[in-house]
């Protein structure tokens, strides 16, 4: 790949590759920035011999990863991750992250929690003074309590619904539904976070606090880095 062809979610996913060494257990996240890391690996793997064992964040990069033959673990066969590598949708000034548009909220979480090193790859745009600021909240509920939860949220001033997908609604991996909520301006990610961790019924929400080591910020062909 050629220095101009690269944009710059390719620059900080090849930047993240580069610091994966032989023999790392790595997590593989979701998206399309997760997508240029997994590529790069598998390159890697290809071209240098890079010996790695990789386990998926969702669905999706399981497949992509398995065409790319990359060689994968389930994650129940594992208590412990080296380095997970993934994207975020916002990133605040303190580093804490909303992730989730692509629906797979509890795995993504729990890898991030299980590795010793946690990657965030985002260009500019994913910038944000306050987690809320341009996407909604995703959060992942058990299909059986969807109301109950939705009641919960509005009593702590959440806004929103179901998400749709096509003509039906959005179900994750595990077979959750995702509410969508915004949040007044006020509320900062740590209360929401507690908050939303106190209701039960919900099985995972998109708020991450104080769990990536490293952000990598890809912008004007540079790769900058808030590390924690
Ligand atoms: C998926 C995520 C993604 O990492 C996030 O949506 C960023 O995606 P992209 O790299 O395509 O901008 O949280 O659940």
């Amino acid at each position: 790949m050629s220095v101009q062809q690269v944009n710059d979610k390719q620059r900080v996913a090849l930047h993240a590759a580069a610091r994966v060494q032989h023999d790392m257990i790595v997590g593989l996240g979701t998206g399309s920035t997760a997508n240029y890391f997994i590529a790069e690996l598998a390159r890697k793997k290809r071209e240098e011999g890079l010996n790695i064992t990789t386990v998926a964040s969702s669905v999706v990069s399981t497949r992509i990863a398995e065409q790319m033959g990359l060689d994968l673990v389930a994650i129940e066969h594992l208590s412990n991750i080296d380095l997970y590598v993934d994207g975020a949708d916002e990133v605040s000034p303190q580093m804490a992250l909303l992730k989730g548009r692509g629906s797979d909220l509890v795995r993504e979480k729990l890898l991030a929690k299980a590795s010793d090193q946690f990657f965030v790859l985002v260009d500019n745009s994913k910038l944000v003074e306050r987690i809320g600021e341009n996407y909604p909240i995703p959060i992942e509920v058990a299909p059986f309590c969807w109301q109950l939860v939705l009641k919960s949220v509005q009593q702590i001033g959440g806004e929103g619904m179901l998400r749709a997908n096509g003509d039906g609604l959005a179900v994750s991996s595990h077979g959750s539904l995702i509410l969508d909520m915004t949040f007044d301006v006020g509320i900062n990610s740590q209360d929401l976070n507690d908050q939303l961790n106190a209701i039960p019924g919900i099985v995972e929400h998109g708020i991450f606090e104080q769990l990536a080591t490293a952000i990598f910020i890809g912008e004007n062909e540079q790769v900058t880095q808030q590390l924690k």
